[in-house]
């Protein structure tokens, strides 16, 4: 099934679109990218590319501009959409409430809109287990309450599932699939792709991978006081080839259905920030030394899914251990001490 579809990847450009597009391309499929470059480079296309060993077609526009998505239709045939262009950064969607909302909310809408108005039947759209909010008890199934979240980006992505599994119930034409995603870090195998956060990361991996190049002074452990055997917090980490590989499963099951599905993304075990520090220390041949400092805002203690249902539905099940994603990590970051080309 896969090896005739062409899918548009918003936000292709990015970390998990990046590594999206090769597996697609690994799995047969052809490739279109629409990226608005805001939080990316387009410098990751060539290597895409490489690793795909396929052209991509690529769009530097904005997802919320409804001319420039017409353009694209109309000039590309696209059978599916994986949508990935949103803003992620959650200490900054704090800050700038309003602007995340109009971003990742006007996104979908025009997305969904666009779509219709072309005929395009099928998306399966980037969430984030963010939605679970802190009331749920690990581990975390679809059926637990969502849209209790601690900042507006959690609140962004639990509108925008409300919004397709609606739009999906409306028209009864659309399929869609939710992936819930938990923690992704590491980077393809080939070293040549990876994650390459704009500024000082917020997230424990790129961070602590740019502290073992030297990049960054200090590692902070935020917090050691919270109700776990070390009293850090504990993570559903999930390998980015992984989390990639779902996407091509997650199509291949909604290609001929319609209605809305969503899946948790997560490989069922949790590991605290120390034990994520010593691994890495491992893979990258250093004692890394770290520092305790205060909790940070927003933290939950503990985090980690149960993704049976993405097993049994999609037949997808995550491969790769902690090692595997810190190893994968440290040869992208070596390699590439300071990311990608600007
Ligand atoms: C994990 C743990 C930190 C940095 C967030 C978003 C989620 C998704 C993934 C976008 C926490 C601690 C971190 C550091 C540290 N984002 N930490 N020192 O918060 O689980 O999830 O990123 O899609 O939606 O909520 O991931 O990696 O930021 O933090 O001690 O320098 O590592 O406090 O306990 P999180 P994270």
């Amino acid at each position: 099934m896969l090896n005739k579809l062409r899918v548009l990847l918003t936000g292709g450009c990015g970390y998990i679109g990046s590594h999206t597009a090769v597996e697609l391309m690994r799995a047969g499929s052809e490739v279109v990218i629409a990226d608005n470059l805001v939080n990316s480079s387009a410098s990751v296309l060539p290597r895409i590319e490489e690793l795909g060993g396929k052209r991509v077609s690529f769009y530097n526009i904005d997802v919320c501009d409804p001319e420039a998505l017409d353009a694209l239709f109309e000039r590309e045939h696209i059978d599916a959409v994986i949508h990935f262009a949103g803003l992620k950064c959650v200490p900054e969607s704090v800050s700038k409430a309003l602007l995340y909302y109009r971003n990742n909310l006007d996104s979908t809408m025009n997305l969904l809109e666009r779509m219709n108005a072309h005929g395009v039947r099928y998306i399966v759209f980037s969430s984030s287990a963010t939605v679970y909010g802190e009331s749920n008890v690990p581990p975390l199934r679809e059926d637990m309450p969502t849209g209790a979240c601690t900042n507006p980006y959690g609140m962004t992505k639990h509108m925008s599932e409300i919004i397709i599994r609606d739009a999906a119930r409306a028209e009864g034409k659309l399929g869609a699939v939710l992936l819930r995603y938990f923690n992704p870090i590491g980077a393809d195998e080939s070293g040549r792709i990876g994650e390459d956060p704009q500024g000082i990361p917020n997230n424990l991996l790129p961070y602590v991978a740019q502290f073992a190049t030297g990049r960054r002074e200090k590692l902070f452990v935020n917090g050691n006081d919270y109700p776990t055997p070390d009293g850090t917090c504990i993570r559903d980490y999930i390998h980015v080839m992984d989390l990639a590989i779902a996407h091509v499963k997650a199509l291949d099951y909604i290609v001929g259905r319609t209605g809305c599905e969503v899946f948790n993304i997560g490989t069922g075990n949790g590991y605290s920030v120390l034990e994520v520090i010593a691994a890495f220390s491992k893979a990258c041949g250093k004692d890394l030394k770290y520092e305790f400092a205060p909790r940070r805002a927003g933290d939950i203690p503990v985090m980690y899914a149960d993704s049976s249902k993405a097993e049994r539905l999609l037949g997808w099940k995550a491969e790769r251990d902690i090692n595997k994603m810190c190893e994968d990590t440290w040869r992208w970051q070596s390699n590439n001490p300071m990311g990608y080309e600007k």
